[in-house]
């Protein structure tokens, strides 16, 4: 075997440099967090996420396709694992007498086990630190089956795609873009024949890892044996420019003056004789007075709030909640040692501050206590919330406290 491969600062200096969205990768025996997730592990989750599926008669985190197609709901509901099946081969050993050709993916597996939900954000926390935080967000699937290719054909995503097989061989076929516009026919194409001698063939087993950039067209094939697969998929079709305007429209929002809900607009005259359009309405000039009163700490704020915001979901879609009911006797801790409490202050309002975990945002004025035990439990220790928050904020802090849990940020 490989000596293992460290992905150290080294490796990720290198990734960084000369992989991401340029040239795909193929890595034998690999040291990665994600690895620590064993295939008994991911059965006993898959299991765990399908009963509650049938608990609640809906299937939403899985899809089966069969021969290709997609299948219905209810249909799904009847082909998910089951703690009988013992196993991911069990359960394989099961679909394979149902159909010649099968391909479940669940999306939300590392949701139901908050406890495995760190093994993934150190993964993905040092690949941002080298390529940059997402502007939209990362999504782990986990594939399985026995399909011979990827139900929709050859496709390209907009997201550069890392895989870490966990059971089986997996294969990966590559075309680069401009080969693809060269040879439109590829598009979700099944049959490629004449086209292998152009593409880039990517097979890893349990242990290695692949990866390829937003714009490389691909397939995954396989002879019809059992495999099983993370795939992570970081997402990189929102632009910089999306994030600041999506801040700057909520700002707009807040300032557009008293006409600004008016559903109509009062005139003096639309146009002169001529045809000339020379006049605003009253409702412009408002919220143009508006706009100019802004101050540069206002503009500073709303984008560091809503930066904030963003990154407090640690580059994923949502991250996973929790029933957790807080009292001021709770006892709490955070839940993943890196996913830190983010918190800031207000730039234009002294004694308001802002708190956010997992997309949720709180805003207190008197942040005396909650700010003491938010920077403890960073810190991480674990706090008696009495000891912290008493007196007469205690209510409103409670809530602001509970809005955090409920966003998974404690256990
Ligand atoms: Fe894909």
């Amino acid at each position: 075997m490989a000596t293992p491969v460290k992905l150290d600062q080294k490796f990720w200096k290198n990734f960084a440099k000369n992989h991401w969205e340029k040239k795909a990768l193929s890595l034998k025996n690999v040291q990665s967090s994600l690895q620590e997730i064993s295939a008994a592990e991911i059965f006993d989750l898959l299991v765990l996420y399908s009963d509650r599926c049938r608990q609640l008669n809906n299937p939403d985190g899985f899809k089966f396709y069969i021969d290709g197609f997609k299948a219905d709901a209810e249909d799904v509901l009847q082909v998910l694992p089951e703690k009988r099946d013992q196993s991911l081969l069990g359960y394989h050993e099961r679909m394979k007498k149902l159909f010649p050709d099968y391909c479940l993916v669940c999306d939300e597996l590392l949701k139901v086990n908050l406890k495995k939900q760190h093994l993934l954000t150190d993964f993905t926390d040092e690949l941002y630190r080298h390529v940059g935080f997402p502007n939209r967000f990362s999504e782990m699937g986990l594939y399985l089956g026995n399909y011979r290719k990827t139900p929709f054909g050859v496709h390209v995503d907009s997201c550069g795609v890392f895989s870490f097989p966990v059971a089986g061989i997996k294969k990966f076929r590559l075309w680069s873009q401009d080969y693809v516009r060269k040879n439109p026919s590829l598009d979700r194409a099944f049959k490629y024949d004449k086209h292998k001698k152009a593409s880039v063939l990517l097979e890893a087993g349990p242990g290695d890892m692949t990866y390829w950039p937003s714009a490389d067209w691909h397939i995954a094939e396989s002879d019809g044996s059992f495999s099983a697969t993370w795939s992570l998929g970081v997402w990189v079709d929102q632009p910089h420019k999306q994030l600041f305007s999506d801040s700057l429209k909520d700002l707009l929002d807040s300032k557009g003056g008293a006409l600004a809900s008016a559903p109509t607009t009062k005139f003096k005259t639309l146009h002169s004789k001529t045809g000339e359009v020379s006049e605003l309405p009253e409702a412009y000039q408002q919220s143009i007075a508006s706009l100019q009163k802004l101050s540069a700490a206002e503009i500073q704020e709303t984008f560091l709030k809503s930066w904030m915001q963003h990154i407090s979901l640690q580059g994923f879609k949502s991250i996973p909640q929790i029933d957790f009911k807080l009292s001021a006797k709770s006892r709490i801790q955070l839940r993943n040692p890196n996913a830190l409490i983010l918190w800031q202050q207000s730039q234009t309002a002294k004694d308001k501050y802002y708190f956010s975990f997992g997309g949720a945002l709180v805003e207190t004025s008197k942040p005396a206590g909650l700010l003491k035990l938010v920077k403890a439990i960073n810190d991480g220790k674990t706090c008696t919330v009495s000891s912290y928050l008493k007196g007469a904020t205690l209510k409103q802090d409670l809530k602001s406290l509970q809005t955090l849990a409920d966003a998974g940020a404690f256990a």
